[in-house]
């Protein structure tokens, strides 16, 4: 289903309508941050942990939003979430939140400062993983981008987004569905809208936070769920080789959920198939999702 409305700086607008002006920052030079996230019967899941990245992201840019924002946003979510008809019991949304530093008739790069920050929401029904993602998992191959855990922004969710572009792009080009990125010294970091786990040996392990990473809320989900369920949850430095040798793998995300990675550069990982941990710690996170824990 193709979105009917955008929320634009507290407008519930036509989808088709003009939105945003060209001379706006996000749009000419990447300068903005966003946040995905998922609401399920009109419950936005981990609201309050996406706002606050968002605010992080914003910080980090030097980008200052409107002290309401919070609440702004809260407000133009479940307005959208209604007007896209996605807001009732069985209703389940992905949701974008953008902001940008706004619009600026200056050329250059340097903020001209004083600018209004311009805000929008989006909503599309969530679409269940292609036939087969579950059933067989997804073949991931590694980026020739790297990540370098030494870039200020390496942790913010900014909307320059050209290099996970091209990793999706190189994915498709080599007949995989996703692609990896390594850290420029050679350590796994993330996927290019998800955070990368292996199990091993009873343990869940995961990119440290020092490996060019987004702070995942599913991450930070499954770290707690991992010890309530008996599995040690390690954060560390991992490389291509532990993806190779882990028994499951499996890629977390908001939206998404949870999805088995079974092939790793061409070559099975385990037994090539879903594995056991990761079916059991997705039905955990959908059923959460399913469980209202949001606004
Ligand atoms: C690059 C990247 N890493 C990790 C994640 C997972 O973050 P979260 O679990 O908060 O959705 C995302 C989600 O969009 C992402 O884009």
């Amino acid at each position: 289903m193709v979105p009917r409305h955008a929320w634009v700086d507290g407008r519930l607008l036509p989808a088709d309508a003009p939105h945003i002006s060209a001379f706006d920052r996000g749009f000419q030079l990447g300068d903005g941050v966003f946040e995905t996230l998922r609401a399920r019967g009109g419950h936005v899941t981990e609201l309050d942990l996406h706002l606050s990245r968002l605010g992080r992201s914003a910080a980090g840019l030097g980008i200052r939003l409107p002290d309401d924002a919070p609440s702004e946003i809260t407000g133009g979510i479940h307005a959208l979430l209604e007007a896209e008809g996605l807001g009732g019991a069985d209703g389940d949304a992905a949701l974008r939140i953008t902001t940008s530093r706004g619009a600026s008739p200056a050329r250059g790069l340097l903020p001209p400062g004083g600018g209004r920050p311009t805000i929008v929401i989006q909503a599309w029904p969530v679409v269940p993983p292609p036939a087969g993602h579950l059933e067989r998992g997804l073949a991931l191959v590694p980026s020739a981008v790297r990540r370098d855990p030494t870039n200020p922004l390496a942790s913010l969710k900014t909307t320059s987004r050209a290099d996970y572009v091209y990793a999706r792009l190189e994915a498709r080009r080599a007949g995989a569905d996703d692609a990896l990125f390594l850290t420029t010294d050679g350590h796994l970091s993330e996927g290019t809208t998800a955070n990368v786990f292996l199990v091993r040996d009873g343990e869940m392990a995961t990119p440290s936070l020092d490996c060019a990473i987004l702070p995942g809320t599913t991450r930070d989900w499954l770290l707690r769920w991992a010890r309530t369920v008996g599995l040690r949850a390690a954060e560390g430095r991992l490389t291509a080789a532990d993806l190779a040798a882990a028994d499951e793998a499996f890629l977390s995300s908001s939206v998404a959920g949870i999805l088995p990675v079974t092939r790793w550069a061409g070559a099975p990982i385990g037994d090539g198939r879903p594995g056991p941990w990761t079916l059991r710690a997705r039905a955990g996170r959908e059923a959460f999702i399913g469980e209202a824990h949001g606004s």
